[in-house]
Parts: structure tokens; C-alpha cells; sequence
């Protein structure tokens, strides 16, 4: 299984929704005993909590379902467990303390790496900016060549 985790600060916002999106595209493209999805924040503050109700308002104008995710905490297991680990800025990557050691088993990288159509670095925090409808442009292109780069890698074919 390859198993891609969505890490954001909270947990609420950004994460959860990378990870409903992730996982709405790889249930369309029929890859759900390939590929898993989970997602973290690296603050534990909304642990147990779902998504924000700015992501949720966006996912369901999209027809995208988030039920049962749940905000978590990152923890040191994580590095064991997912192939892929995605940050959203680079406080993320600061705050999950990324080893040589951790890199040698996991891809670690921002969504924004997967974003071509757009001059950004990191995915703008809507728990400030308000704007849910650009984190989900930026989640959905970063997602949907996300998934185009791991299909390649592991040569999933279309
Ligand atoms: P997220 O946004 O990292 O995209 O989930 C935030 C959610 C909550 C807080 C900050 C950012 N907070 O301060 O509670």
C-alpha cells in the first residue's frame, strides 16, 4: 500500500482538505487498494475535532465527502508508516523536524511543489485569510499531479 499523509498546522483546515480531495480522486480512479490517505497537524489543539466549517462549505459546494475525518496530531510512528508525507508551508516542514534519517524512507515535500500553474511556495492559511476557495484551487492541482507523479513512480497505469 502506498500510503500519502496531508500535514497542515491544525489539522482543520488545509490537511483535511487535501485529504478529502486526495481521497476523492483515487476512489475515481479506482486506486483505493493501492493507495491511502490520511492527514495531520502538527499542533494538537482541534485533535478529534472534523474539518473547519470553511473546508467543509467548500467540499460539499464540490461534491466531495469528508465523513469520518477526524483532526490528529503527528507523531514520530508516521515516519514508519506513509511513503509520502506533504506539508502545506514551511513551518510544517520546520515543525516536523525532518531528519536524514526520515528522508531516507519517506518522499517529504509541499503540495505546492505539484502546483505548476501558479507562483507559489506554500498553501496560504484559510484559518486567517478566509479564502477557502483558493486553498482548494492550490489543493486540487497539487493533488491531482500529486497523484499523476506517484502513479508514474510506482507505474499505476492509466
Ligand atoms: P490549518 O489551519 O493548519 O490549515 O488547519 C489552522 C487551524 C487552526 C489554527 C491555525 C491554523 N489555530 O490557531 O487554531
Amino acid at each position: 500500500m502506498i500510503q500519502v499523509l496531508f500535514v497542515c498546522l491544525g489539522n482543520i483546515c488545509r490537511s483535511p482538505m487535501a485529504e478529502a480531495v486526495f481521497r476523492d480522486l483515487i476512489e475515481k480512479e479506482n486506486l483505493t487498494n493501492k493507495i491511502s490517505v490520511d492527514s495531520a497537524g502538527t499542533a494538537n489543539w482541534h485533535t478529534g475535532k472534523p474539518p473547519h466549517h470553511g473546508t467543509r462549505e467548500k467540499l460539499d459546494e464540490m461534491d466531495i465527502s469528508y465523513e469520518g475525518i477526524r483532526a490528529r496530531q503527528v507523531h514520530e510512528q508516521d515516519w514508519q508508516v506513509f511513503g509520502y508525507i506533504i506539508a502545506m508551508d514551511d513551518q510544517n516542514m520546520d515543525d516536523l523536524t525532518i531528519t536524514d534519517d526520515k528522508k531516507r524512507n519517506v518522499h517529504v515535500a509541499k503540495l505546492t511543489d505539484f502546483v505548476h500553474s501558479k507562483d507559489v511556495d506554500h498553501v496560504p492559511d484559510p484559518y486567517y485569510t478566509g479564502n477557502f476557495d483558493y486553498t482548494y484551487d492550490l489543493v486540487l492541482e497539487g493533488c491531482q499531479n500529486l497523484l499523476q507523479t506517484i502513479r508514474k513512480k510506482h507505474q499505476i497505469l492509466m
